[in-house]
């Protein structure tokens, strides 16, 4: 049912974590399932991403899909990060079954949540970045999960 990429990102999940102080933070929910993912994102002075990690109450595939993302997006400016699509992330995975597409949803609207969070920020626009719909970061400074 699972491709051996998505089985290895998921059994050895790289990035998960937190950054202190990171650049961006971004939290988001799915409104398929319930579930939360919190993206971190460390971010250089030439809007590099140096790092990032994520945090999740999620299944299997989300973990997975998350784990590439944060792969991905490392070493990618902020504007080429938001190539990484859900897409991007299914292909380097070879693929997730039907169902468990919403899954990947979670990591890039993660992604671009922590990117809008960084934007707000430093008061920068961000091309084509949309704040995404199922962003919940408001006030979550102080929340721990
Ligand atoms: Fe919720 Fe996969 S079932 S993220």
């Amino acid at each position: 049912m699972y491709s051996e990429k998505v089985m290895d990102h998921f059994q050895n999940p790289r990035n998960v974590g937190e950054i202190e102080n990171a650049s961006g933070v971004g939290t988001v929910g799915n409104a398929k399932c319930g579930d939360i993912m919190r993206i971190y994102l460390d971010i250089d002075d030439n809007g590099v991403i140096q790092d990032c990690k994520f945090k999740t109450f999620g299944c299997g595939a989300a973990v997975a899909t998350s784990s590439m993302a944060t792969e991905l997006v490392k070493g990618k400016t902020v504007q080429e990060a938001l190539l990484v699509t859900n897409k991007a992330v299914m292909e380097a995975l070879d693929g997730l079954p039907p169902v468990k597409v919403h899954c990947s949803l979670l990591a890039e609207e993660g992604i671009h949540a922590a990117l809008w969070d960084y934007a707000e920020k430093n008061g920068i626009v961000i091309e084509g970045l949309k704040k995404p719909k199922n962003d919940i970061s408001e006030g979550e400074e102080e929340e721990e999960y």
